[in-house]
């Protein structure tokens, strides 16, 4: 199947887009990027997902020679001009990614390489994640945040690639968890976690992880549902003692942890609030997110 994306200007096949091998972006991992999704073929908080970006570029003095209304309509283009093949795939996975060029320095690359590439979700690589993740607390850490701040979502990412090998060699098929360092919790290798404790909702504050659009989700139906939340540094005891643990990312929204390193998260079931918080946002995007995830990756499987 054939995704039209944007590329420097035009619309061309997703598969005839070419990165220069002397590009930083692919030299130096001097690039920014997004991940977005639609529901229903909806693009899903586009608005927070442009700011996040255009919050990127800007602390790393790139620019991408687009306004951010510019980069939101051509996204929505995007989108429509795959629109076509929404039945085939569920839903539609929206990656931006802006590199600095080409150039020896920084200050001297000879200007911003700009991608919109559109495909469909992996529901077929994720679609059994919702029965219950293993994660492990890795050794290996999260960058410190004075050094090179979270919220920039950007392609330095050795740590997770590193936290990825370490947590599955552990145990296989794990999940990394980082921690920043002075011990506290962090955030994975492209999801943001939670615990659930006596009922009460918890995850880390922003100093030390991205402000991921699906945290900023849960975190409002938490409130719309009334549920107890605390935004603060949370240890790996808190994590191994508490009663529920879930991921949150863009194109999973929210997944279930029952094993942390190697015990079972409270009775190793997926617990009550996890339950109610996937239920909720189903209900508010009007589709089931778990059925629509096994359907499909089921089906592309088969
Ligand atoms: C390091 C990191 N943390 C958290 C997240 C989750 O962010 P979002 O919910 O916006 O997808 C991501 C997403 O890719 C990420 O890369």
């Amino acid at each position: 199947m054939s995704f039209t994306a944007y590329w420097n200007g035009e619309w061309i096949p997703s598969e005839e887009i070419r990165i220069d091998p002397l590009d930083r972006g692919f030299m130096v991992a001097d690039a920014t990027f997004e991940a977005t999704r639609t529901f229903n073929g909806r693009i899903y908080h586009l608005g927070d997902h442009i700011r996040r970006l255009y919050r990127s570029l800007d602390y790393i003095r790139l620019d991408p020679g687009l306004t951010e209304e510019e980069m939101a309509a051509l996204t929505e283009e995007a989108v429509e001009r795959n629109l076509d093949k929404l039945d085939a795939v569920g839903d539609l996975h929206i990656h931006h990614f802006v590199t600095r060029g080409k150039g020896r320095r920084a200050w001297s690359a000879d200007g911003a390489q700009v991608g919109i590439r559109v495909s469909g979700l992996d529901f077929a690589g994720y679609y059994t994640a919702y029965e219950g993740l293993k994660a492990i607390i890795t050794r290996t850490q999260s960058y410190h945040a004075e050094a090179l701040d979270p919220k920039i979502k950007h392609y330095s990412r050795m740590n997770f690639n590193l936290a990825e090998l370490e947590a599955n060699e552990f145990d296989p098929g794990a999940l990394p968890i980082l921690r920043d360092r002075d011990g506290y919790i962090t955030e994975g290798s492209s999801y943001n976690v939670f615990i659930v404790t006596d009922g009460a909702v918890h995850t880390s504050t922003t100093r030390t992880v991205l402000e991921g659009v699906s945290r900023k989700v849960v975190l409002n139906l938490t409130s719309q549902l009334d549920i107890e939340t605390r935004i603060e540094d949370i240890q790996p005891y808190d994590v191994l003692n508490a009663d529920e643990c879930f991921f949150t990312s863009t194109s999973w929204c929210m997944v279930p942890v029952t094993t942390v390193d190697k015990q079972p998260v409270g009775d190793g079931k997926i617990g009550p609030v996890t339950k109610q918080l996937l239920a909720a946002w189903s209900e508010n995007v009007a589709l089931d997110i778990v059925d629509q995830a096994v359907r499909y990756g089921t089906r592309a499987t088969a």
